[in-house]
């Protein structure tokens, strides 16, 4: 076959475009002012689906998992890829972590997939940005402060964990994420909206509310009978049930009791005033319904996404959590013995039966290491969806504007740079390394660090301290937590369970 003979005519328009696709290139990866950064390094995968696949890849939840573990020891603990439709920035670097989260709203914004947009609605948390977060987000800080010291709070995870223990009773073995499931649901539930698990309504809003997490990790795919659709119609189930309440609430409640905002330790709400100790018998939509000018401008949509997210942030992180202290003590004889120890000096000095109390719950300082150190290890929230606002230079690299940015929380809590023997789980390090504090952030950080952190930790340790007392557990030999990369167990987490004859 005869060649086209290649002439500098015909060559010349060819490159040129070829010389004018360089320059755009280089033009896009060099930084505007000085030319200094490069884009990190990194490969980009297929188009439109990019390396997400990869990326969102099953593993072990105490790893990075292989797609991490490969790039990083290729390209640095920060690299470009693909992902989520989007050209983006991955992060494994504590510090440029650190950086992105804490400039939140000035370089960079959360910005979560459409998908996630779409079951969350415009007014979540999550998805809301600057003064209209602030206002919502001071609700979530109100409730989680209000409810961490309140004795009506404590005494309901008490009932709560003593009816699941009943509900045990002659069971050898369950499937105990299964049960924290239901356990932190129903808490949740009467915490927020004041119904009990028995109630005809909190069946259904708890159906609902499993249906609508459902579509977190489904596909998200919009056609009928679709786990995705499925979820959206079950958020607008739960949006009228929710309202009816506040409908029914304002009815009821001719002068709505004012808001009790501060925890014992001086931690208020956002600008909410608090009346009194915080022996409240409230629950959050007393909050959400209280004179309060900044929640008074609220409307209907607003107040039921404010319940959802507190429901929801609440809920299965809080069941997972308790699920990987139970998974890692197992693993862990010598921690389990030391908190074993603490909550039977605990229980001893308060005498059988008596109620647990905030005072208690500052003396579980062995409970609280162990609880920080299962969220290092476990990773329960592996990463974060962030944007960068602008062009941003950071420790010689260069961050495009408008790139997905995506601090990997795991990352950090799991460099062998940054703790001694990383993969084991010790929770003595918390207090033998007095810098760890900076080098993990399983609560995310910056304005929009979990508001609801100090409340799980109070869940957690006072159904703990119940469980470790009446039972004794043992984990089935192939249990191990797996980052979908939300957390489930390989098998639910089946654990044997035996109880003990109590001795204090
Ligand atoms: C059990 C452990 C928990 C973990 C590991 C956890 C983790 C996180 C993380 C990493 C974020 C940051 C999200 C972001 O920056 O995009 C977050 C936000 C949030 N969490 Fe939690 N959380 C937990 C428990 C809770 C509880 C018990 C509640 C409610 C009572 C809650 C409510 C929220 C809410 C409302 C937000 C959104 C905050 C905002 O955007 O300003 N979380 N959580």
């Amino acid at each position: 076959m005869d060649m086209m003979p290649l002439d500098l005519p015909t060559l010349f328009p060819l490159l040129l475009a070829l010389l004018a696709t360089a320059l755009l290139l280089l033009r896009r990866q060099k930084h505007p002012k000085n030319g200094c950064c490069n884009v990190p390094k990194g490969t980009m995968g297929w188009p439109f689906i990019g390396e997400t696949l990869e990326f969102l890849s099953p593993h072990r939840s105490n790893s990075i998992g292989t797609f991490l573990q490969q790039r990083c020891s290729r390209y640095g603990k920060v690299f470009k890829s693909h992902l989520f439709g989007s050209p983006a920035i991955v992060s494994c670097d504590n510090e440029f972590n650190m950086f992105i989260l804490q400039n939140e709203g000035k370089l960079f914004q959360a910005s979560y997939p459409k998908a996630m947009q779409g079951i969350l609605g415009q007014y979540s948390l999550l998805i809301v940005s600057g003064e209209h977060h602030r206002k919502l987000r001071g609700i979530a800080v109100s409730f989680s402060a209000m409810s961490k010291s309140s004795p009506v709070f404590h005494s309901r995870i008490e009932k709560l964990a003593f009816s699941m223990f009943e509900s045990w009773r002659g069971r050898r073995e369950i499937s105990f994420l299964e049960e924290m499931k239901k356990f932190t649901l129903s808490l949740m539930v009467k915490t927020v909206l004041s119904i009990d698990p028995e109630e005809p309504v909190a069946m259904r809003f708890l159906q609902d509310f499993r249906t609508y997490m459902k579509g977190f990790i489904s596909l998200p795919l919009n056609v009928p009978g679709s786990a995705y659709a499925k979820a959206v119609k079950a958020r607008a189930r739960l949006s009228r049930t929710v309202k009816e309440i506040i409908k029914q609430r304002e009815m009821t409640t001719t002068t709505p009791a004012p808001a009790r905002t501060c925890s014992n330790d001086g931690n208020c709400g956002d600008g909410i005033t608090t009346t009194s100790s915080g022996e409240e018998n409230g629950d959050f939509l007393e909050v959400i319904l209280s004179k309060h000018s900044s929640i008074r401008q609220m409307n209907d949509d607003e107040k039921v996404s404010s319940v959802l997210d507190i429901v929801l942030g609440g809920y299965e992180t809080t069941s997972t959590l308790i699920s990987l202290i139970v998974y890692f003590l197992h693993r862990s004889p010598a921690a389990l013995l030391a908190f074993k120890e603490e909550h039977e000096a605990i229980r001893r000095n308060k005498g059988k039966g008596q109620p647990l109390g905030w005072e208690d719950y500052q003396k579980m300082d062995f409970t609280r290491n162990v609880t920080k150190e299962a969220v290092r290890c476990g990773n329960l929230v592996k990463f974060l969806h962030r944007k960068a606002l602008q062009d941003v230079e950071f420790k010689g690299h260069l961050i495009p504007r408008g790139w997905k940015v995506l601090p990997v929380l795991a990352g950090p809590n799991l460099d062998s740079s940054l703790h001694h023997d990383h993969l084991q789980f010790n929770p003595w390090r918390w207090t033998e390394d007095k810098e760890i504090g900076k080098k993990t952030m399983g609560y995310g950080g910056g304005p929009r660090v979990c508001p609801g952190s100090d409340l799980a930790k109070v869940m957690v340790a006072f159904f703990l301290h119940h469980l470790v007392l009446t039972y004794r557990w043992k984990v089935k030999e192939d249990e191990y937590p797996i980052a979908y990369p939300y957390v489930e167990f390989r098998n639910g987490l089946h654990v044997e369970i035996e109880p003990v004859e109590s001795h204090v």
